[in-house]
């Protein structure tokens, strides 16, 4: 399963190294070729003859050894491999990945290094539930860090509770199936927009809406971790994408959101629709700050409807390409959502209701169903929108097919 991969494994010093040699064991019968680098309290548990006669490589641990081949092998290293993955992580290599910190060779690495990184804790209980490892923990899975979370049971310090670092055989698991899902949408081209839109009134006003952009970047991020090319057409937002298969324009208003999509559609595979766009703007933008005038209680701002981007895409949409739209409703969900999957001829819609808790915008869950062109309706609970990308890719993946 692993054949032709290149895995770096990194090795802290906690005594779960132990276990680290099994991990490489275990990878290189799987056909992946495995280099290892470790930081110098990690070869206080774990040694160097043993971690290079598994992965038949010198250890990397020492900046400016004389071993190194290059004197830049921490930037040779993180070209050759295709992901990381560290085991033991301790609280101090994880703080410093947190902070930015590179004084060895294992977190220089980290730093270069461009591609998945799993990490895999192991501390004492109250180490791992200290509010510092859970904020840099928290800070490093936003940022695009995978955590394979320790499990629960007896320490090395004698106590019982979380942080014994996740079994070897699970760990190894976990990569096989990253590379499994890693590709399946490799080569696929798609579409998603996110977030709301400004309609400017004046110089300083606009009429917008309380989307955040979070599903419709869950859903980029998602599909980008799974080899797809994206193309993120967003309103303003606070967001930041990690993945470099994600291409962002940025948009403001609707017809900017418009245009940039029907010019992008016809080179894709399928488009989500999540971006929350204003169906009306101000017919007329002031350029200067509207003064209010004294002599009156009310304003009137005349609207002109927006161009509707998803119906639209569903009249250019070819025999090969794929349509997913998104209905926030209030009321009459499941008819109102079907109406809107026929009139703009999608291949389903991803329905959400304001009237469930923790659903719709801000929030980081959502509850949604899935409802398609033969009549299927695919209710599922409330999930995190990270949950939610995964469903609706595994969805798109099936219709593609
Ligand atoms: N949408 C769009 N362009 C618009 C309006 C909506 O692309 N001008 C898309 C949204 O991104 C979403 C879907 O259409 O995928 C449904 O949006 P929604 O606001 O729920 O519905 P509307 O079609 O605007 O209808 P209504 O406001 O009457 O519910």
């Amino acid at each position: 399963m692993l054949k032709g991969k290149k895995i770096l494994v990194g090795i802290t010093g906690g005594i779960a190294a132990y276990k680290t040699p099994l991990i490489i064991r275990f990878l290189v019968k799987q056909g992946a070729d495995v280099k290892v680098v470790a930081t110098e309290s990690a070869m206080q548990f774990v040694t160097t003859t043993v971690l290079e006669t598994l992965s038949k490589h010198n250890v990397y641990s020492d900046l400016f050894s004389e071993r190194n081949q290059y004197n830049t092998e921490h930037i040779s290293l993180s070209e050759w491999a295709d992901m990381m993955v560290v085991a033991p992580a301790t609280a101090n290599c994880i703080g410093k990945m947190a902070s930015g910190i590179a004084d060895d060779a294992l977190s220089t690495l980290l730093l270069a290094f461009r591609k998945p990184i799993f990490l895999c804790p192991a501390m004492n209980t109250n180490m791992y539930e200290h509010f510092s490892v859970r904020r840099n923990i928290e800070y490093l899975r936003e940022n695009g860090i995978a955590i394979i979370e320790p499990t629960c049971g007896e320490l090395a310090c004698g106590i019982d509770g979380k942080g014994r670092m996740e079994e070897p055989e699970n760990i190894v698991e976990r990569i096989v199936c990253y590379y499994r899902q890693q590709n399946d949408y490799a080569g696929t081209n798609v579409l998603i927009t996110a977030g709301p839109t400004y309609e400017k009134i004046d110089a300083v006003r606009f009429i917008g809406n309380f989307s955040t952009g979070k599903m419709g970047y869950a859903i980029a991020e998602e599909l980008a971790s799974r080899g797809c090319n994206v193309t993120l057409v967003s309103g303003p937002t606070n967001l930041e994408v990690h993945h470099y298969n994600i291409n962002r324009i940025n948009v403001t208003s609707a017809v900017e959101m418009y245009d940039a999509a029907i010019n992008c559609f016809p080179h894709c595979d399928a488009a989500i629709l999540s971006a929350a766009v204003a169906d009306f703007r101000p017919e007329n933008v002031c350029k200067e700050k509207i003064k209010k005038s004294s002599d009156s209680q009310t304003m009137d701002i005349h609207l002109v409807q927006n161009p509707d981007i998803l119906a639209s895409l569903g009249k250019m949409k070819t025999e090969s390409q794929r349509l997913i739209g998104f209905a926030l409703e209030t009321h009459d969900e499941t008819a109102n959502a079907q109406s809107k999957l026929t009139r703009k001829n999608l291949d389903f819609i991803v329905l959400n209701s304001l009237r469930d808790e923790g659903a719709g915008f801000g929030h980081d869950t959502n509850k949604v169903t899935f409802i398609y062109r033969n009549g299927d309706i695919d209710k599922q609970g409330l999930k995190t929108k990270k949950e939610v990308a995964k469903d609706i890719a595994d969805r798109l993946k099936k219709v593609l097919l």
